[in-house]
């Protein structure tokens, strides 16, 4: 008996030693089919290679291929618990040939699979084909000796497989399992078939055609293969079990949920263990892949399977979070082929663990209205809408657990009661719409959002992605298409580009329809969830309906993403160098740079603007993986989260923790901690490097801080050390040199600038042979100096005028200084011997007058004035003069 993971890379092995390639399950959120809700089966990640639209360097593969068949077209959820095969999340193990092999080596291949490797009794098989499939009746004949009973033709769409509406399709040939007569059930297109007895455990796909539209069918480039072979049904034919729930890996989840409610999976329990067990799968899947619970999309379907665990868990009597407990058992059975499980175990741990108290809060209360209002009820009555509808409203109900929650008592619900409520409510929501611009063409979104639901954003996980073209709206208008040279606004089911929001700029980039192609501007959120792409048709016709590749620039992401993680670093360590009271005001996250606004009440210095820097670049050296959890705020707050003041949070948040604190209280735990929606870096080392530019003012009290990352960091350290090499070239030494180069110029050039002031008043003063004009003459036996003096500023005339009176001995003097603007400046000085006879500053005021001004003023022995009349120097001369001659 073989286990399930030996089992999985068995058939793996098998394949690739029959030369095929191993190639990984893709995501579970499929990114190349806007219709699927879920992969579902393991052709979805080739679907283009068998219609020739994407080439791989390979022609045949083998996969065992993550599947989840709950919501959308496909849905196990209601099933799941009460039967041997039902689940939501599946295995299926897979060989594909585009267009290598046909159906006669898939045919042989698949035989000797399981008769030799697998060993199966060829007894106790038998297969389909379909009714027309001649050349697959004789292939069977011949390769497996079957004889014509065991190979059973079914004319129906049983035995014709289709992805779905359209795609890759071509008649399929299963192979079936007889697990003995001591079970009911009769082989396939029997009246029996329905029984347990035969179980159908591979099928063969043998895709032939391309479904292009509901009427036309075309041919494949070239036949290929295409098939599935359910993990947990073969495991349970290799472990001689019936049940796929008692193979070992089931047997491992229930024994651990077992463990962890203390009650046994028998009897009426033994439905809610399997619950939990297949629950639990896919939450854990879904959550690994980038679904998170919502009231939308495909959130909305992982919270309906993560709820229904939860009310199996009460029924069994957990009183505390229960699914998140058996998570390892989980890791321990798949994390090896699954390492996605590994790595996303936190994030798992941590939504399953805030789901499961949120719901807990309200579970009680819903299971105990719900309790009466059924309790009149018997078998085969209905409940009333409006009790479902307030159940789903006010307690989380989603209506399909309340379904699962009557079921035993076969007691139904009034599904069109239901909607009417909830259109009841939808109608009154409609009345309070609001936009925040002009009311007219802001409800628009409303009314998208009502029709259609939120967007489903995939940009954190990817940024290419195909989508459903909802919505063109055009001046305001919702249109049906638009043609090249239209600007439009464009709504697409899912999208990979980020709506503007919480600073990131909305992503920009190109959709590619068949027949259009848009590049795509810029990208807004609008109507609560609504993500409006803002195009302008390149080419061709867009239409309402169309399928659209939607390709975000990655190169603009990518420093957006940078800058973004960047911001983050810079927050905390503003923190950490000024103090607690920073908090963030406002950021813009562009491509080409960041801008933070942070509250402190003074300018930052150099020194600490550095600190800053040094102390992210150390962060994004460490090159620690960044990593995001759903939480409920409350908690992301204990844990340290930075949230924003007055901004308005979800019941649940995404919280963004980055880097590995060294020293400090935090030592060991996250550098830095937001509550953030915004795409950020896988590893800090992405961000390659941050240089703050500067900090400058915006307001009282706010300080913005601006940065650039990565290659513009690096453009800007360049160009600065470009400047300084020009610089040393300039001044002829090394770069090193250039500070103490530039250093002893300015002392030099202080120097020159001190030793010509002092020869313009050397030459002023030295008598007659420039810039000078005046006399020294004797009056009435007083010495007088008088000097017009141009170009010696005032401040320098008084040290003259003192230079003037030494050489005098005893004396007048009067220097008139003329500015290059023809205006004067006067100062008179009088040698002490003279104060009593004459007043330096009755004089200077004569002087004053005589060149327009009003006076001036000093002392005795020394005065100053101005005057506007610089042309007057010598007449103001003469006046002083005369004073001394009278
Ligand atoms: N694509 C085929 C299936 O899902 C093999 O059954």
């Amino acid at each position: 008996m073989s286990g399930v993971n030996e089992i999985r890379s068995t058939f793996l092995d098998y394949f690739r030693k029959n030369g095929h390639e191993v190639v990984s399950s893709s995501p579970l959120v499929p990114r190349n089919d806007p219709t699927l809700m879920f992969t579902n089966a393991g052709m979805v990640q080739f679907k283009n290679v068998f219609t020739g639209l994407e080439k791989r360097p390979y022609t045949t593969a083998t996969t065992a291929q993550k599947c989840v068949r709950a919501g959308g077209k496909h849905n196990d959820l209601d099933n799941v618990g009460y039967t041997a095969r039902h689940h939501t999340f599946f295995e299926m193990l897979g060989n594909f040939s585009f267009g290598d092999y046909f159906k006669a080596n898939a045919i042989e291949l698949a035989w000797n699979l399981i008769t030799k490797e697998f060993g199966l009794d060829a007894k106790r098989l038998l297969v389909t084909v379909y009714h027309t499939d001649d050349e697959a009746f004789d292939l069977w004949k011949k390769i497996a000796g079957l004889s014509d009973d065991k190979i059973i033709r079914i004319p129906t769409s049983d035995n014709f497989w289709a992805m779905g509406d359209t795609g890759p399709c071509g008649p399929c040939s299963e192979i079936f399992y007889d697990h003995g007569d001591h079970i009911w059930g009769g082989p396939p297109g029997s009246p029996e078939e329905d029984g347990d007895r035969f179980i159908e455990i591979w099928n063969l796909v043998f895709m032939q055609y391309e479904q292009v539209t509901k009427d036309e069918r075309i041919d494949l480039p070239r036949p290929s293969i295409d098939t599935g072979m359910g993990l947990e049904r073969v495991a349970a034919v290799l472990q001689g079990r019936h049940d796929n729930y008692d193979i070992d890996l089931f047997r491992a989840l229930i024994s651990a949920s077992e463990e962890a409610t203390g009650v046994k999976a028998e009897g009426e329990h033994r439905g809610s263990h399997r619950v939990i067990a297949d629950h639990l799968r896919s939450s854990a899947f879904l959550i690994a892949d980038g679904v998170l619970p919502s009231n939308e999309g495909r959130g909305y379907v992982l919270r309906r399977i993560m709820r229904r665990a939860m009310r199996h868990a009460q029924l069994l009597g957990a009183r505390d979070p229960l699914l998140f407990k058996l998570l390892p058992a989980l890791i321990q059975q798949m994390g090896r082929a699954y390492p996605e499980l590994v790595r996303a175990e936190s994030l798992i741990s941590e939504t399953l663990k805030l789901e499961e108290n949120r719901f807990r809060k309200t579970l009680e209360r819903g299971l105990s209205l719900l309790s009466d209002a059924t309790g009149a009820l018997h078998k085969g009555d209905m409940l009333d809408g409006e009790t479902a509808f307030k159940l789903y409203d006010t307690y989380g109900f989603p209506l399909d657990l309340t379904q699962d929650a009557l079921r035993a008592r076969e007691i139904g619900v009034d599904i069109s009661g239901f909607t009417d409520a909830m259109q009841r409510q939808k109608a009154e929501a409609r009345s309070h719409w609001t936009g925040s611009g002009d009311k007219a063409t802001e409800t628009i979104w409303f009314e998208l959002k009502e029709k259609h639901g939120a967007t489903e954003f995939l940009g954190y996980d990817t940024e290419t992605a195909e989508g459903v073209v909802q919505a063109i709206v055009r001046d305001g208008k919702a249109v049906d298409s638009a043609s090249a040279g239209q600007q439009i606004q464009v709504v697409v089911n899912q999208t990979p580009f980020y709506g503007e929001s919480g600073g990131q700029m909305g992503d920009t980039g190109v959709i590619a329809t068949d027949n259009a192609k848009l590049n795509i501007s810029d990208t807004q959120k609008k109507g609560e969830g609504v993500f409006v792409h803002i195009a302008t048709v390149t080419e061709g016709m867009l239409k309402v309906g169309d399928a659209a590749a939607l390709t975000v620039d990655h190169d603009r992401r990518s420093r957006l993403r940078s800058n973004h993680s960047a911001t983050h670093l810079l927050h905390e360590a503003l923190r950490e160098v000024l103090g607690t009271h920073v908090a963030q005001k406002g950021s813009l996250v562009a491509p080409e740079r960041l801008r933070f606004d942070v509250s402190h009440p003074k300018p930052m210095s150099a020194e600490e603007l550095q600190k800053v820097e040094d102390m992210a670049n150390a962060i994004i050296l460490q090159n620690a993986p960044v990593t995001t959890r759903l939480m409920s705020v409350d908690d992301a707050i204990a844990e340290g989260a930075m949230a924003l003041f007055g901004e308005k949070y979800g019941d649940e948040v995404r919280v963004v923790a980055m880097g590995k604190a060294i020293e400090g209280p935090k030592a060991g735990k996250p550098y830095s901690i937001e509550l953030c929606g915004g795409t950020h870096v896988n590893a800090t080392g992405d961000i390659g490097l941050v240089r703050v530019l500067g900090e400058s003012a915006v307001g009282a009290g706010v300080r913005r801080v601006e940065a650039v990352t990565g290659e513009a960091a690096r453009a800007y350290l360049a160009e600065q050390d470009d400047r300084v090499k020009t610089l040393a070239g300039a001044l002829k030494v090394q770069p090193a040199e250039v500070v103490s180069r530039v250093e002893a110029l300015i002392d030099e050039r202080r120097k020159l600038e001190k030793e010509l002031a002092d020869a313009k008043r050397r030459l002023a003063m030295g008598g007659g042979q420039g810039g000078s004009a005046g006399d020294f003459r004797e009056i009435g036996g007083v010495k007088f100096m008088g000097k017009a003096l141009n170009g010696i500023d005032a401040k320098d005339l008084k040290g003259l005028a003192d230079e003037g009176k030494a050489s005098l001995g005893s004396g007048v003097v009067t220097l008139i200084g003329v500015s290059e603007d023809g205006k004067a400046s006067a100062v008179v000085a009088v040698t002490p011997d003279l104060v009593d006879r004459f007043s330096a500053v009755d004089l200077v005021r004569i002087a004053s007058m005589a060149l327009g001004g009003k006076g001036g003023g000093g002392r005795p022995d020394m005065a100053q004035a101005g005057g506007p009349d610089g042309a007057k120097a010598n007449e103001a001369l003469e006046a002083v003069a005369a004073v001394l001659s009278a």
